[in-house]
C-alpha cells in the first residue's frame, strides 16, 4: 500500500468544542486588543503591513502585552472567504471542525494618530501578535516536556506582544456583539493578508532579464552556506524510513526531480510534493551569481531541508518534540557562528522548505496551530523561533500571516531541461483534446462531514451525461500514477480544486501546466499563497467559486460551469498555457532555458529584487 497520497491524507485538524471562545494567556491583552479593534478603523489596516517588513524587526521598548485574540470564526482558516470578494461572510461549515487552534503572527503596525486619523506616524508602532486560538483541553502530559528546551530559543517569540498606543489604553469603547467584533475581526484578517500579499508583490523584479551572468554585478551575488550534511545530505539518505508505509528514496534520484516517465515525455520525472528542497537547492548551487566569498554576497541561501527534518518523525509514534526540534535548534546554532548571520539580523537569508508552514509552527502549548487534530505534537516549532522572524521563507504553502512566509508553486511533475520542451509541452497541452468539463482527482473525507469534497464527488458522479465529469478517486490509489493525473488534466476544461488536508494543493499547479483551469472553493488555496507566481487578477486562470455559497444554493457545479462560454475558457487556457505555465515549473537543475523564467528564476530575481531594498 504504498501510496504517495498517503501522506497527504493524514488529517491534522483539531476538533474542539464548538463556541469556546478562549483567551490564551493573558485576558488583559485580549480586552485591550479587541478596545483596539474597535477603536481603528479599519482603514488602518492598510496601513498595518505596509510597515511590516522594517518593524517587524524593531523591537520596540516599552509595554509589551500578551495579546491573544480568539474567534469562533477566525479560527477557522477555511471559514474567511474574502479575496476580491467584498462580502466577508463566514461559511461556517468547513472540512474539519468548527474552530481550530492556530496561530496568526507577529504584526507590527503604525498606527494613525488622533489628529491625523489617516495619517501614518512611526512612533506609533507597535507590534501585534494575535494568537487566534481556541485551546482544547489539551491536557497532554507530554507536550509539556519539551517546553524547557525550547524556552531559551522561543521566549521572545511567544511572548508577544503588543506595545499599545496611548490612545488605545485609556479608552472605554463600547463593546458590540459578537457577531460583529468576528466579522470585524475578519475584515481587519482578510485585509491585512491582502497587503502583505501586496508588499510582497512589490518586490517583483520586473527587470525581464533571465540569468545572465552580466546581472550579477551592482551586489547580486548570492552565497550558499555549506552546511554540515546532517542538516540536508544525510536526511536525503534517511529516505528509506522516512515514511514507514513506502521506500520514499525513489523521489529523491535525479537531484530530488524523481524517476523519468517517458510516456509523458521529455522532461517529466515522478516529483513528490516534499522534492522541493533538494530541487531548489542543485539549483541555486549552479546559479551564476553564486560567490564563494561571503563578503561579496548580498543573499544567503541556507540549505537546510527542515521539510524532510519533520517528515521523517512525522508518522512515527514515540518521539518527543524535544528530538523533532533539535536539528532545527543545532541549526541556529551553527548559523550563531557564521558572521553574516548577525550583519543583516537575518533578513538576507533566506529558506527553502518544501512543506506546508503549519508543520513548523507547532504550538507553544503544544496545539499546533489547530493544523493536527490529532497529534498536538506534529511538526516542529522552527518557524516560530525568534530568530527565524527575519529571514525570508519560501514555502508551498504560507502561513497567510505572516510576512515573510512566500509561497512558491508545488513542484510539479515537468521539469523542463530546455525551451524546446516548453514549446514542446504546450503545443501539446493546448492542442488536447478536452473531452470532459470538469475534472476531480482526489478522494472525500469521510470523517469530515462537512467537508466540500464529498458534494463535489456527488455532483461529478451524478451528471447524467458521463462525458460532463469525471472523478478520478485518490482514495483507490488511482492518483499515485502521475500519468493517469495529468491524462485527466489534459482531457478536462476545468478541474475543481477544493481544499484538502491544508488549503493548498500540489494538485492546483499539476492541472495549470496541463491547461486544464482550476476551481477554487476557497482562496486560501491559491489567491493569498503564491504573490510571485500567479497574477493578482483571479479571472485570468481560474474560477472561484465560494464554497459557503455553493452548499446554500444547493446549485450544481458542473451545471454552473457549464455556463461559462467557450471563448472564455479557450481565452483562460491560453493564458494558462503560454503566460503562467513556464514561470509554475522548475527547470532541472542543468536546463538551458534561455526564453523562459521559471519558478525557481521568478523566485530568485525577486529574492534578490527584496534584497536589495534592505
Ligand atoms: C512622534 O511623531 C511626531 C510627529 O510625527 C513627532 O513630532 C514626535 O517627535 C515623535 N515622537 C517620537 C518619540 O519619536
Ligand atoms: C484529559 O482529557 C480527557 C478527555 O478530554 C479527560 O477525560 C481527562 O480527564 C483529561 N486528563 C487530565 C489529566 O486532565
Ligand atoms: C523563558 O521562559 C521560561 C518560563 O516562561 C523561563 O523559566 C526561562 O527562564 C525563560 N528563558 C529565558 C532565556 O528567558
Ligand atoms: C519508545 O521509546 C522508548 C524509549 O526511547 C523505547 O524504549 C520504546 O521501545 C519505544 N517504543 C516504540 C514503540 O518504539
Ligand atoms: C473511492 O474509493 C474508496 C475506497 O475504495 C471508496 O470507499 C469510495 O466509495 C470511492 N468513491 C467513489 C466516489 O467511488
Amino acid at each position: 500500500m504504498a501510496k504517495m497520497a498517503g501522506i497527504s491524507r493524514i488529517r491534522p485538524w483539531k476538533k474542539v468544542k464548538e463556541e469556546r471562545r478562549k483567551v490564551c494567556a493573558s485576558e488583559y491583552g485580549t480586552v485591550l486588543l479587541k478596545l483596539f479593534l474597535y477603536k481603528v478603523p479599519t482603514a488602518i489596516c492598510l496601513i498595518v503591513i505596509l510597515v511590516l517588513w522594517s518593524s517587524s524587526t524593531t523591537i520596540l521598548s516599552g509595554r509589551f502585552i500578551h495579546v491573544c485574540v480568539s474567534s469562533r470564526k477566525l479560527t477557522d482558516l477555511y471559514c474567511l472567504s474574502a479575496g476580491s470578494h467584498p462580502n466577508f461572510e463566514i461559511p461556517i461549515q468547513h472540512s474539519h471542525s468548527d474552530s481550530q487552534i492556530w496561530e496568526s503572527e507577529t504584526r507590527s503596525t503604525t498606527l494613525p494618530t488622533k489628529e491625523h486619523p489617516n495619517s501614518i506616524s512611526n512612533n506609533n508602532s507597535y507590534i501585534i501578535k494575535q494568537i487566534i486560538e481556541i485551546p482544547e483541553a489539551s491536557n497532554s502530559s507530554e507536550s509539556s516536556m519539551n517546553e524547557k528546551t525550547i524556552n531559551d530559543y522561543y521566549n521572545s517569540s511567544k511572548e508577544t506582544t503588543v506595545k499599545l498606543g496611548d490612545e488605545v489604553g485609556g479608552g472605554a469603547i463600547k463593546m458590540g456583539s459578537r457577531e460583529e467584533e468576528d466579522h470585524r475581526e475578519e475584515i481587519i484578517a482578510m485585509k491585512a493578508i491582502e497587503e502583505q500579499l501586496r508588499e510582497q508583490r512589490s518586490w517583483i523584479n520586473n527587470n525581464n532579464n533571465n540569468n545572465g551572468a552580466a546581472e550579477c554585478g551592482g551586489g547580486r551575488g548570492i552565497y550558499v552556506y555549506e552546511l554540515p550534511a546532517k542538516f540536508n545530505k544525510e536526511l536525503v539518505e534517511q529516505c528509506g524510513e522516512m515514511v514507514p508505509w513506502m521506500d520514499f528514496c525513489k523521489y529523491f534520484s535525479n537531484e530530488g526531480l524523481g524517476e523519468q516517465i517517458p510516456e509523458l515525455g521529455d522532461g517529466w520525472y515522478n516529483t513528490h510534493q516534499y522534492a522541493l528542497e533538494p530541487i531548489f537547492h542543485s539549483r541555486v548551487l549552479k546559479h551564476p551569481c553564486r560567490v564563494y566569498n561571503q563578503e561579496e554576497a548580498k543573499l544567503f541561501y541556507v540549505p537546510y531541508y527542515g521539510g524532510l527534518d519533520i517528515l521523517r518523525w512525522h508518522f512515527k509514534n514515540n518521539v518527543t518534540n524535544e528530538l523533532k526540534d533539535s536539528l532545527g535548534l543545532e541549526l541556529i546554532q551553527w548559523l550563531s557562528a557564521q558572521k553574516p548571520w548577525a550583519q543583516n539580523s537575518g533578513k538576507d537569508h533566506v529558506f527553502v522548505l518544501g512543506k506546508i508552514s503549519w508543520d513548523f509552527r507547532r504550538n507553544a502549548n503544544g496545539n499546533n496551530n489547530g493544523y493536527n487534530s490529532n497529534n498536538p505534537s506534529w511538526g516542529t516549532k522552527f518557524l516560530e523561533l525568534h530568530q527565524l522572524q527575519n529571514p525570508i521563507k519560501l514555502l508551498i504553502e504560507r502561513q497567510p500571516w505572516h510576512q515573510n512566509d512566500v509561497g512558491i508553486p508545488h513542484p510539479t511533475f515537468f521539469h523542463p531541461h530546455s525551451d524546446d520542451d516548453i514549446f514542446a509541452w504546450q503545443w501539446k497541452a493546448i492542442r488536447s483534446q478536452r473531452k470532459y468539463l470538469v475534472g476531480f482527482a482526489g478522494g472525500a473525507r469521510p470523517d469530515s462531514s462537512e467537508n466540500i469534497r464529498s458534494l463535489l464527488i456527488d455532483h461529478c458522479t451524478t451528471t447524467e451525461d458521463r462525458r460532463l465529469c469525471r472523478h478520478v478517486n485518490c482514495t483507490t490509489g488511482d492518483c499515485d500514477r502521475p500519468k493517469a493525473v495529468i491524462e485527466l488534466f489534459l482531457e478536462s476544461e476545468f478541474c475543481l480544486q477544493p481544499p484538502g488536508d491544508s488549503p493548498t494543493r500540489k494538485s492546483v499547479f499539476d492541472s495549470l501546466i496541463s491547461g486544464c483551469i482550476p476551481v477554487f472553493f476557497d482562496p486560501f488555496t491559491a489567491y493569498y499563497q503564491y504573490p510571485w507566481h500567479l497574477p493578482e487578477d483571479h479571472g485570468k486562470y481560474s474560477v472561484m467559486i465560494d464554497k459557503k455559497e455553493l452548499k446554500r444554493s444547493g446549485e450544481n457545479v458542473v451545471k454552473k460551469l457549464e455556463g461559462i462560454s467557450l471563448e472564455k475558457r479557450e481565452e483562460m487556457r491560453s493564458y494558462i498555457i503560454y503566460e503562467l505555465m513556464p514561470g509554475l515549473v522548475y527547470g532541472d537543475s542543468n536546463n538551458v532555458i534561455e526564453k523562459f523564467q521559471d519558478a525557481y528564476h521568478i523566485a530568485i530575481n525577486n529574492l534578490l529584487q527584496r534584497v536589495s531594498m534592505l
